[in-house]
């Protein structure tokens, strides 16, 4: 399994986001929080700002679209130069569809599922997927703690991935941290989303190489 760490721009400096993206050049993705103010009580950035940074940085964008009617909204962050986009399984009308369409505008393709939506609804969607992303917070805000209550969600992902035999990334995001990463390594996630904890650490970069670290130490065990 190939440890993956993508930092999530929403703990870094809005005022220089390219910035940012310069300082973690270690990172495997750059992680963009895009909030409609419906879905999720919170508003960040959207098309124009992604467009901007698919241009500028380095690292691939990774969109996690917290937004109601992703079917209509989604394909363009794809179009704009995101390598991969997440939308909310709560908010999507035909995943299946939207999926394949992410899919013909070139984009890897992923569903994200709130604390309190079971995973096992999705499991014949996996092989028209490429990642599953099981939030460890209630999304909307960066800072939030760490949901232990996740994890069991996190060991069945795993275990219905394995069986559907599809290359689905396993993707956690919330509160991961230092502290946390371990557990949901050990638990079966492969790609980590983390913002404050890249982001408000002195080093960055460090950072990054660090939660790697613990991320396969754990998984050795
Ligand atoms: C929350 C976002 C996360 C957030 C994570 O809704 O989806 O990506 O930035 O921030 P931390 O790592 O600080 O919990
Ligand atoms: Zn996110």
């Amino acid at each position: 399994m190939t440890i993956q760490i993508s930092p999530s721009l929403l703990s870094a400096d809005f005022a220089d986001l390219g910035g940012a993206a310069r300082s973690v050049p270690g990172a495997d993705w750059l992680h963009v929080d895009v909030m409609d103010n419906h879905f999720v009580p919170n508003l960040t950035i959207g098309l124009p700002v992604v467009e901007a940074l698919a241009k500028t940085v380095t690292q691939p964008l990774d969109c996690h679209l917290m937004i109601d009617d992703p079917d209509r909204w989604a394909p363009a962050y794809a179009e704009a130069g995101a390598a991969s986009v997440t939308f909310h399984v709560e908010a999507a009308r035909a995943p299946v569809r939207l999926a394949r369409e992410l899919h013909a505008a070139g984009a890897r393709a992923g569903i994200a599922l709130r604390p309190a939506t079971p995973v096992e609804p999705y499991a014949e969607l996996l092989p028209e997927l490429d990642l599953l992303l099981v939030m460890t917070v209630e999304p909307g805000f960066g800072g939030q703690q760490f949901l232990d209550l996740c994890l069991p969600k996190i060991r069945r992902a795993r275990e219905l991935v394995a069986a559907s035999g599809a290359q689905v990334w396993l993707q956690v995001d919330g509160g991961v941290s230092s502290e946390t990463i371990g557990r949901c390594a050990e638990a079966g996630a492969d790609v980590f989303v983390a913002g404050s904890a890249v982001f408000g650490a002195e080093d960055p970069d460090a950072a990054v190489t660090g939660l790697r670290e613990l991320a396969h130490a754990a998984c050795e065990h």
